[in-house]
């Protein structure tokens, strides 16, 4: 698909960089959005994901709210635009500046993973004269089958309340007279292939409901979080993930009550296809036993492939050559710094310009100056 590239505006352009089909970019949102309107489900990019201003730019324009796990995020959300009521704040570590950050820009809501948070939030509020809105962030218990660095909803994570100490922490909070419970969080992994696990957390949150029901408890907000995952071994026959089996799912599995308000936080789903990295060949080295492609670009641009054994598709773009085998290798100095091993690519010579697909998410964000290597630019499909 070397079609989608406008490879002849790239000839100038210092490599390693970024590009992105904002095109892409806005058709995939139209059609979360389009999606989520079928339920009045509300979407809070995971910002996280991918940070860069534009982008930023360009998924506020179209309305959705933004999912911080930090407080750089939330001051990058605010210079992007987002409106703090459509902010929420997650995340296991947050510090007393990045809680008092949320405070006084009044974010619509903290998603709480603990009693001693929940303590410091009350107290933190309190000095303010503020009240805060609390989310329970609950460890559903749900395996989500993915990678395991990036599941997240089992008792063995770090993140949220476990099911068993929900009791406790529903105790404590009626002592808490600064914050107020608003909703239930949850968040059980990213790049999710199958449905069941989210079918299962369905099931999990209405036994949730319910459980919190028979104490009287009945909260206004529900938020079932990201993990959609894409396709990174076939991005052009589907480029924009299933969105819609995806919500239907939530809706044909979770009943809300009639005034509940339904949130969603995905990330990778909206930006990860609609970027890549941009790499030119350094050498082509023959080994005794392979060929080695060296390109400008390695791990600090691209981590996801040494973090998590992460499969990317790679492209030749400056050749139309009979396939050859090779591996593809960064210039880090660090074996795991390989993208690909005994990959089929179009005869590949010094200086051919190489991608590298689905890069638009956990890549740029992820990106590092290891080795005093500079940060890479990026670069818009309608800037160009
Ligand atoms: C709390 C939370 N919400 C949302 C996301 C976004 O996940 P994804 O990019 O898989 O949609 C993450 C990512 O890990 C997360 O930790």
């Amino acid at each position: 698909m070397k079609g989608i590239f406008p490879t002849g505006k790239f000839k100038n352009l210092q490599t390693p960089f970024y590009f992105y089909d904002t095109e892409l970019l806005r058709e995939t949102i139209r059609t979360a959005v389009a999606e989520a309107a079928k339920y009045n489900y509300h979407i809070h990019y995971a910002v996280k994901a991918n940070a860069n201003p534009q982008i930023l730019g360009i998924i506020r324009e179209s309305g959705l709210g933004a999912d911080c796990v930090s407080g750089g995020e939330i001051q990058a959300a605010l210079n992007a635009g987002f409106p703090a009521d459509k902010i929420v704040f997650a995340g296991v570590g947050k510090a007393d500046r990045e809680i008092n950050l949320g405070l006084d820009n009044d974010i619509f809501c903290f998603n709480a993973e603990s009693i001693p948070e929940l303590e410091v939030i009350n107290e933190l509020a309190e000095s303010k004269g503020k009240t805060a809105r609390v989310a329970l962030r609950i460890n559903p218990e749900v395996d989500a089958h993915t990678h395991h660095h990036i599941t997240t909803g089992t008792k063995e994570n770090k993140f949220g309340i476990n099911l068993d100490q929900l009791d406790a922490v529903l105790d404590t909070l009626q002592s808490l007279a600064s914050v107020r419970l608003i909703g239930l969080h949850f968040h059980i992994g990213s790049q999710l292939t199958e449905m069941e696990p989210f079918r299962m957390l369905c099931s999990r949150v209405n036994e949730l409901q319910q459980k919190l029901a028979d104490r009287n408890i009945r909260v206004e907000h529900i938020n079932f979080g990201g993990g959609l995952g894409i396709d990174y071994d076939h991005p052009d026959e589907q480029l924009i993930p299933d969105f819609k089996e995806y919500f239907e799912l939530f809706h044909t599995h979770f009943p809300a009550y009639p005034d509940q308000q339904i949130h969603f936080e995905p990330g990778r789903s909206i930006v990860g296809q609609c970027g890549s990295l941009i790499s030119k060949v350094l050498y082509v080295k023959e080994g005794s036993v392979k060929k080695f492609v060296i390109l400008d670009a390695g791990f600090t641009e691209l981590i996801r492939p040494a973090l998590y054994d992460a499969h990317h598709e790679i492209e030749n773009l400056s050749s139309e050559e009979p396939g050859e085998i090779y591996d593809v290798v960064g210039p880090i100095c660090e074996s795991s710094d390989c993208f690909a091993k005994q990959i089929e690519l179009n005869k590949t010579d010094r200086g051919d310009l190489i991608a590298i697909r689905s890069a638009g998410a956990y890549g740029e964000i992820m990106a590092s100056q290891y080795n005093c290597r500079r940060l890479p630019e990026a670069y818009f499909s309608d800037l160009l």
